[in-house]
C-alpha cells in the first residue's frame, strides 16, 4: 500500500465545468445508426423507430452534445440523400467502411432523435470531395426559417421550423490518407477558411470547428495545425483533436497511464494555435473541440479488415469493454475537464454498439458497457467550476511514458449549491493507493455519496449473458476525518467522492 495526498482549494480555478464537455458521437458505422439508436422494428420502437430503451439510456448517460453523421462516412456523405420522403432515396456505397447505406435514417431524422435525447447537435459537413456550394446549401436546408427553396424543401419534408444548428466541423480527418477526399494542410486551410467565410455570410456567430490532426501520431502532426490555422485563425473558433488507446499486449500499466498523451495533445495544439495567434498579434485565443477520443481496439478491427459484399450495418468494433478500459476513459475524462480552460467541447466517440457505451441486439436488450459508468458519473456530477488539485503521489513505472503519477484527478465546485466532487483514478494496476484529500480550504465538508468501479480481473467485463457483471459499488471505507477526505483506492479503479462543502469565510472569493 501506498499514499498520495490531494490538496483542494477553490481559489485553484481552471475554468466553469463546460457542458459541451460531454458530447458524443453518431456516425454511420457499423450498428451505431442502424440497430442502435434506430430500430424500427424492435419492440421498444417509438413512432419515429428510435429505440426507446437506448434513448433512455442516452439521458441517464448524461450525454449534452452529439456529432453527426461521420466520421470517415461524412467525407463522401451527399446530405441530400438522406432527406425527403424514405421510399424516394438512394441507396449508395460507402467507402469509407465499404458498407452499404440506404439513407433510411437522415439528417431530420437525427435532428428529431436529439431533440428527445435532449442533446445539442454538432453536425460535420464533407469537405472531402465537396466543397463551398453544397456546404451553404446544408446550412440554408438546416437553418433558414423559410421562403427559399431549400428551406421550403425541409418544409416539405416534416420540419418547418429551423433547426438552429450553432456548431459545425468542417470537415473531417482531413490529413489522414484513408480519408476520401485526403488533402494536404495547405489544401484543407484555404478550403475551410473559404467554407467558413461563406457560412459566416449567411450567420456570423455560428461556432466553426476546423480539423486538427486525426491523432498525435500523425507525420504531419504540429504543422498541419499550425497551416490550417494560419488560413483559417480568424474565421474559426475550435481546431479538432482525436485520440484513441488500446491495451498493447499486457502492457497495462502503459495503457492505464494513456491520458498522460492526450495530456501532451492537448498542450501541443494549444501551444501551436497560441503560436500562430502569437504572430498576427491576436488576442483571440482558439480552443480545442476533442471531438472524438475512446478506447478503440483498432488494432483488431484492422487485422480483421473491411467487412466483405457490402453489407448494410454490419457489427463493426463493437468491443466489450473491460475494468481496465473504463478506468482509461475516467482517467481521459479528467485530463478532458482539468483542460477545460481551453478545450471547449469533447465528443467519446462513439454511443451506441459501434465503439459505443451503450450495446444493443436485435430483438433484445440495451445494456451499459463498463465504460458508460465514468462518463455518466462525470457528466451528471461536475458542476460549476473545475479545480485543479495539487497531487503529491507516488508513481507507477510505465514501457511507454515512463515513471507516471498513480493518481489521476479533478475535482469540480459549484459554491451555490455546495456540491463538492472529487474524481480519481488509481493508475497502478497492482497497488492500492490511500489517498488523503485535504479540505482546510472547505467549511463543514460531508461526504454524501462515494462510488468505486474495480475489479479483481481488470479484464471483466459486460455482456448479453452478464450484463451487469461490472457495476459501480459504494466506496468502502470512504470518510471524512478531522477536514480531510480519506479513502482506500483500489488498483486500476475508478472513483469519485460527491461532498458537500461551503467556501470557508476567509478564503478570497472568485
Ligand atoms: O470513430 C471511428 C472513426 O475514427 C471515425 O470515422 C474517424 O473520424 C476516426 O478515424
Amino acid at each position: 500500500m501506498t499514499a498520495a495526498r490531494l490538496h483542494i482549494d477553490p481559489a485553484f480555478v481552471v475554468g466553469p465545468v463546460r457542458p459541451r464537455m460531454f458530447g458524443s458521437f453518431v456516425e454511420h458505422m457499423g450498428r451505431c445508426v442502424y440497430g442502435g439508436i434506430y430500430d424500427p422494428g424492435h419492440e421498444s420502437a417509438d413512432e419515429d423507430g428510435f429505440r426507446a430503451d437506448v434513448l433512455e439510456l442516452v439521458r441517464e448517460l448524461g450525454v449534452t452534445m452529439v456529432r453527426y453523421p461521420g466520421g470517415n462516412f461524412v467525407s463522401g456523405y451527399r446530405w441530400e440523400d438522406g432527406v425527403g420522403p424514405a421510399d424516394e432515396r438512394a441507396t449508395r456505397l460507402d467507402l469509407a467502411w465499404r458498407t452499404t447505406e440506404t439513407n433510411a435514417f437522415g439528417l431530420n431524422e437525427f435532428m428529431r432523435w436529439a431533440r428527445k435525447a435532449d442533446v445539442e447537435p454538432m453536425m460535420a459537413m464533407n469537405l472531402g470531395t465537396r466543397g463551398v456550394h453544397e456546404a451553404v446549401d446544408l446550412l440554408e436546408y438546416c437553418n433558414h426559417p423559410g421562403g427559399t427553396t431549400l428551406s421550403g424543401l425541409r418544409a416539405e419534408h416534416g420540419t418547418a421550423e429551423p433547426h438552429g444548428v450553432r456548431l459545425w466541423c468542417l470537415g473531417n480527418e482531413l490529413d489522414g490518407p484513408w480519408q476520401l477526399g485526403a488533402k494536404t494542410a495547405a489544401e484543407y486551410g484555404r478550403l475551410a477558411a473559404t467554407v467558413a467565410r461563406a457560412l459566416r455570410q449567411y450567420d456570423p456567430d455560428l461556432e466553426l470547428v476546423a480539423c486538427g490532426s486525426s491523432n498525435r501520431q500523425m507525420p504531419t502532426f504540429g504543422s498541419w495545425e499550425a497551416t490550417v490555422l494560419e488560413e483559417t485563425y480568424d474565421v474559426v473558433d475550435m481546431i479538432s483533436a482525436h485520440a484513441y488507446y488500446e491495451v498493447v499486449g499486457d502492457d497495462v500499466a502503459s495503457f492505464l497511464a494513456s491520458s498522460v498523451d492526450m495530456d501532451r495533445f492537448i498542450d501541443d495544439v494549444v501551444a501551436t494555435a497560441d503560436h500562430v495567434g502569437a504572430k498576427r498579434s491576436s488576442t483571440k485565443r482558439i480552443d480545442i473541440s476533442f471531438d472524438e477520443w475512446n478506447v478503440w481496439y483498432n488494432a483488431e478491427r484492422k487485422a480483421r479488415g473491411f467487412p466483405v459484399g457490402w453489407p448494410q450495418a454490419p457489427r463493426i468494433s463493437e468491443d466489450d469493454y473491460t475494468v481496465a478500459d473504463a478506468v482509461v476513459v475516467g482517467s481521459l475524462l479528467i485530463t478532458l475537464v482539468r483542460h477545460s480552460d481551453r478545450v471547449a467541447a469533447a465528443c467519446q466517440a462513439q454511443l451506441v454498439n459501434t465503439i459505443g457505451s451503450i450495446r444493443t441486439e436485435p430483438e433484445g436488450p440495451a445494456w451499459r458497457q463498463t465504460i458508460f459508468y465514468p462518463f455518466a458519473h462525470v457528466a451528471n456530477a461536475a458542476k460549476g467550476v473545475v479545480l485543479s488539485p495539487q497531487v503529491d503521489a507516488p508513481t507507477v513505472e510505465t514501457a511507454r511514458y515512463g515513471p507516471v503519477l498513480a493518481i489521476d484527478t479533478v475535482a469540480t465546485f459549484d459554491e451555490a449549491t455546495g456540491d463538492l466532487t472529487v474524481f480519481a483514478v488509481n493508475r497502478d494496476p497492482s497497488q492500492a493507493v490511500d489517498l488523503d484529500v485535504s479540505l482546510a480550504a472547505f467549511d463543514g465538508a460531508t461526504l454524501e455519496r462515494a462510488v468505486l468501479l474495480a475489479d479483481d480481473d481488470w479484464r471483466a467485463a459486460n455482456t448479453r449473458q452478464d450484463p451487469e457483471r461490472v457495476v459501480p459499488v459504494a466506496h468502502p471505507g470512504a470518510q471524512v476525518v478531522d477536514g480531510e477526505l480519506r479513502a482506500s483506492l483500489p488498483p486500476a479503479s475508478w472513483n469519485v467522492f460527491s461532498l458537500r462543502a461551503g467556501r470557508r469565510a476567509d478564503q478570497p472569493g472568485d
